[in-house]
């Protein structure tokens, strides 16, 4: 059973009314929704549960990272690729539609406010990434980014207008470095002095499961601090169903957290993850 330390709070809904669908590259959509309620509490890494539709089917919502977050407008952004029969339905959802929405939930990350930010985000991982380099005040940023082709690398337009340094790699080779986004963060961390590494620089990441254990391996050996935001399936997404636990790395007692309140953002040295020793 897990011991989830966090409380478990019913949150409320908040019908949302559609403002914008659209297509960033195939099967990836972006959906913008005024959702003042959640756009005046979000911080970066927290996520939405959607009811995707009004059908009975799929009966589950759905979680989605909160992408972007503007409370002066009182919208939401989530990006998200269409993978199943839920995130299907949602991609057909039209503007002026309402969508009802459960949020913000979990937790978010911890932002630095001195020092080098380095910033991981693998494929569909980028949404919570993209919000937390846009968030981020009085320290050096660098978005290291990874995608399988050059069409997938997500927020690669708002990143170069917002003027946020950013590394590409692809999978095919096809844009910025060929290979895996952790190889450039082994370079990126190279560059720094090793005695400055340590105190300096802090890793955010969010992506798939070996990339967060990779990362994770990679800042270890480092001495770097890092966080990570796992993206686990979830089922009520706060706190009552304990469908999302992942182990604690702790010593003795086998001990879980719960993904949807505990997390989704845990340092990364606070649980196991997939590949990691
Ligand atoms: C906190 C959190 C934040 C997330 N943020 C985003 C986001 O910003 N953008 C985005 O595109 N997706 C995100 N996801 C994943 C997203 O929730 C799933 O892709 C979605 O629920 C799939 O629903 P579906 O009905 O379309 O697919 P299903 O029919 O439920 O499943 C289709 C396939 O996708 C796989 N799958 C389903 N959920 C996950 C998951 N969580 N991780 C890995 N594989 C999964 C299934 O194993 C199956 O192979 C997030 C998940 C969590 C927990
Ligand atoms: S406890 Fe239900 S999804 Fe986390």
């Amino acid at each position: 059973m897990p011991n989830s330390s966090s409380p478990s709070i019913v949150p409320v809904d908040e019908p949302a009314r559609t403002l914008e669908q659209a297509a960033v590259a195939p099967g990836f959509f972006r959906l913008r929704l005024h959702a003042p309620r959640i756009a005046g509490n979000a911080v970066p890494g927290q996520f939405v549960q959607v009811r995707v539709t009004d059908d009975v089917e799929p009966f589950l919502r759905r979680p989605f990272s909160i992408g972007d977050a503007d409370p002066s407008s009182g919208s939401i952004e989530i990006l998200y690729h269409v993978v199943g029969k839920g995130s299907r339905r949602l991609s057909e959802r039209k503007a002026g539609e309402r969508i009802l929405l459960l949020g913000p939930l979990g937790n978010g990350f911890r932002l630095p406010d001195s020092g080098t930010v380095l910033l991981v985000g693998g494929g569909v991982g980028m949404p919570p990434v993209y919000f937390a380099a846009k968030s981020i005040r009085g320290c050096r940023v660098c978005v290291i980014q990874g995608a399988r082709c050059a069409e997938r690398l997500l927020y690669r337009d708002e990143l170069v207008s917002l003027g946020i340094p950013h590394r590409e790699t692809t999978e095919d080779g096809s844009a910025g470095s060929k290979g895996l986004v952790t190889a450039a963060l082994i370079e990126t961390l190279s560059d720094f002095p090793p005695d400055e590494t340590k105190e300096t620089v802090e890793i955010l990441a969010c992506g798939p499961p070996a990339m967060l254990a990779a990362v994770a391996d990679i800042a270890r050996t480092h001495g770097v601090r890092c966080q990570v935001s796992v993206e686990e399936r979830m089922a009520c997404g706060f706190g009552i169903c304990m469908g999302c636990a992942v182990q604690k790395r702790t010593s003795g007692t086998r001990e879980y957290a719960l993904v949807c309140v505990d997390g989704p953002v845990f340092d990364a040295t606070q649980i196991a993850l997939a590949h990691s020793p």
